[in-house]
């Protein structure tokens, strides 16, 4: 969470804080700001509560002329969203951007207070930067300053750094939390992540953990705490950028939604060959995973979901059993794993800080660590053993959505492969499985979205609800998990997602007249276990939806959403995406800020 950007080359440098900041913004949009040379080198800092475009404001009536600057997008973790809260942090001698949580900011706060300095904010941030001036003032050299700085602060930072005294500079330290180094002609800069400097350059250099880079026009170092240089391959991001804007759709969302069916197929394709799985291509020790005592499958929100779909799905085709895990409880709980086990992480952005600590945990306990991840390069995906990526492409809605699609369907062929591979899967239906996988499910898709009116009409039905409950048995549950989740973050209303035979535990006594209960039913062995959990609510006086497969009719439901004919095991796919298109349209009606939610952030890069 919180975007920052930083730039020094001979083009004005305004512009293109404020464009790699709007790229940014899905990290977090509660302020942003920016800090600059100016024509006569000394630092100016704006910076507004609220959107990007309060900052645009506060910039259009000012002409500026600057070379080198840094920027921020913010998502408050200390002190609410405010002008004064808002980063850059600055001193007489440095300006700082941050993202992440500086978790000793207290005692550091009454250390420099103790040696006069005052505070004006109510951020961790700040006690960053005056810590940073403290020490810069006594070692006098940057880098010495910020390593430091380092040394007493606890937390997980990136840091894009002026010093005042050294006008053409951007320092840039990467503690945890993730920092790019773009690299470009006579122009470089320093980002949270490579979309920022998108309209500049595709070449970055990765900087790691404890890593300072040091960024001239004309030239970038990095170099280890004592100064040390280090040699850092210069990378190049092989999204085509174009790819993320909104192509005429009111939102990303919704063309993320319609990106699905492609996406699909481009994380399955390369990985299949004479309609079954060949991941050849890819550098991953199947060996090992299907001979593993255990699978843990370790993500967080809608990537953990996808988890619960891969473990019904491992478990069904390779008969190995797999624990799903929510990432922030796994680093906790004491977790009982070996070199007989696999750990396999699932996240979009490949930055969550849960996810990656994680991760690093799994590693500690010497398990093999595979991570399922989108972001090319990100740090999930350069820590783990193995990384397999999902080719979905940038996804900049908060809400994610084809992320998802690309996460079952690359678990649904990870499952198959390891079922052959052990044995306990019938050739002939891994073949069937397959084939409908990547062609099949692909055109469904596109069917349920070009045919969604009835989707549409329910969410006009359940919109003004202030409660709405998802129900269903297996794979249909953890789909309701996932639909319940998508609800609530973008259309505000209250909902739960309950097994449906749990609803009755407890629950049901919430239920009154009118209040929403969608069953996601498509399992032809349970549908009529299903049923009768929602007739339960709909003797209570409950509004009934049903998602099921097309072959069934069931008169006495409000509203029955059909799914065109699917075999069941892949069922999960459609039905997620009327599940987001139902949240979507809801939110519609409700007229919500679909892609930039309240509170939310894309990418959750703080514990
Ligand atoms: C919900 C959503 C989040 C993310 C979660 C993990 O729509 O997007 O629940 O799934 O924050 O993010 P990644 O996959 O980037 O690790």
């Amino acid at each position: 969470m919180c975007g920052i950007i930083g730039y020094t080359g001979s083009n004005n440098s305004i512009n293109i804080l404020m464009s790699g900041l709007s790229a940014l913004e899905y990290r977090g949009y509660d302020s942003a700001g920016i800090a600059y040379f100016d024509e006569n080198n000394s630092i100016q800092t704006i910076k507004s509560s609220g959107r990007l475009s309060s900052l645009s404001e506060k910039i259009s009536d000012r002409q500026i002329s600057s070379l080198c600057g840094i920027g921020h997008t913010r998502w408050a973790t200390h002190g609410k969203p405010s002008d004064i809260n808002a980063h850059p942090h600055s001193s007489s001698t440095v300006s700082l951007v941050h993202n992440g949580i500086i978790e000793n900011y207290a005692k550091i706060k009454s250390f420099l207070k103790s040696h006069g300095y005052d505070f004006l904010s109510e951020t961790d941030t700040e006690a960053a930067a005056l810590l940073l001036d403290y020490n810069y003032k006594i070692l006098k050299y940057p880098i010495k300053a910020i390593a430091g700085t380092s040394a007493m602060l606890e937390g997980s930072y990136a840091f894009a750094i002026l010093f005042s005294d050294i006008p053409d500079t951007i320092y840039a330290l990467r503690h945890d939390s993730p920092l790019i180094l773009g690299v470009g002609a006579g122009e470089n800069f320093a980002a949270s992540d490579i979309t920022a400097k998108k309209k500049k350059t595709k070449n970055y250099i990765a900087l790691e953990h404890g890593e300072i880079g040091c960024i001239k026009s004309d030239k970038i170092e990095v170099v280890d705490f004592s100064a040390n240089i280090i040699k850092k391959p210069v990378l190049t991001a092989s999204w085509n950028f174009e790819q993320a804007q909104r192509e005429g759709y009111e939102h990303f969302m919704l063309k993320e939604i319609n990106e699905e069916p492609q996406s699909i197929i481009n994380t399955l394709h390369p990985r299949i060959k004479e309609e079954l799985p060949d991941f050849s291509c890819d550098s991953i020790d199947f060996d090992r995973i299907i001979n593993s005592e255990r699978i843990h499958i370790i993500a967080c929100g809608t990537a953990m979901h996808a988890g619960l779909i891969g473990r019904m799905l491992i478990e069904k085709y390779a008969k190995i059993p797999v624990n799903v895990e929510i990432a922030s409880e796994f680093r906790y709980n004491n977790p009982i794993l070996s070199k007989n086990d696999t750990a396999i992480i699932i996240s979009q952005s490949g930055e969550t800080a849960d996810s990656l600590a994680a991760l690093r945990l799994a590693k500690s306990l010497k398990a093999y660590t595979v991570a399922v991840v989108n972001v090319i390069g990100s740090s999930i995906a350069r820590e783990a053993d193995s990384v397999l990526y999902t080719w979905a492409g940038p996804e900049i809605a908060v809400a994610s959505t084809k992320a998802y699609s690309v996460q079952t369907s690359l678990l649904c062929l990870i499952a198959i492969q390891m079922g052959i591979l052990r044995n306990t899967i019938d050739i002939r239906f891994a073949r069937k499985i397959v084939s409908e996988l990547v062609s099949d499910i692909p055109e469904i898709i596109k069917s349920i979205i070009n045919k969604s009116e009835i989707i549409h009409e329910t969410a006009k039905r359940i919109s003004k609800s202030d409660d709405i409950f998802f129900i269903g048995r297996g794979a249909d549950y953890y789909l309701s998990e996932e639909g319940s989740l998508k609800l609530k973050e973008i259309s505000y209303i209250h909902s739960e997602a309950y097994p449906a035979g749990e609803l009755k535990h407890g629950t049901i006594s919430l239920i009154e007249n009118n209040v929403p209960v969608i069953a996601i039913a498509t399992s032809e062995y349970l549908i009529s276990k299903t049923i009768s959990n929602l007739r339960e609510t709909k003797s209570r006086g409950a509004l009934t939806i049903l998602i099921c497969n097309e072959k069934f009719n069931f008169d006495d439901i409000d509203i029955v959403i059909k799914l065109p004919a699917v075999s069941e095991d892949l069922a999960f796919l459609p039905t997620v995406t009327i599940l987001q298109l139902l949240a979507y349209y809801t939110a519609l009606e409700r007229a919500c800020d679909i892609d930039k939610p309240r509170n939310l952030a894309k990418s959750v890069t703080v514990e």
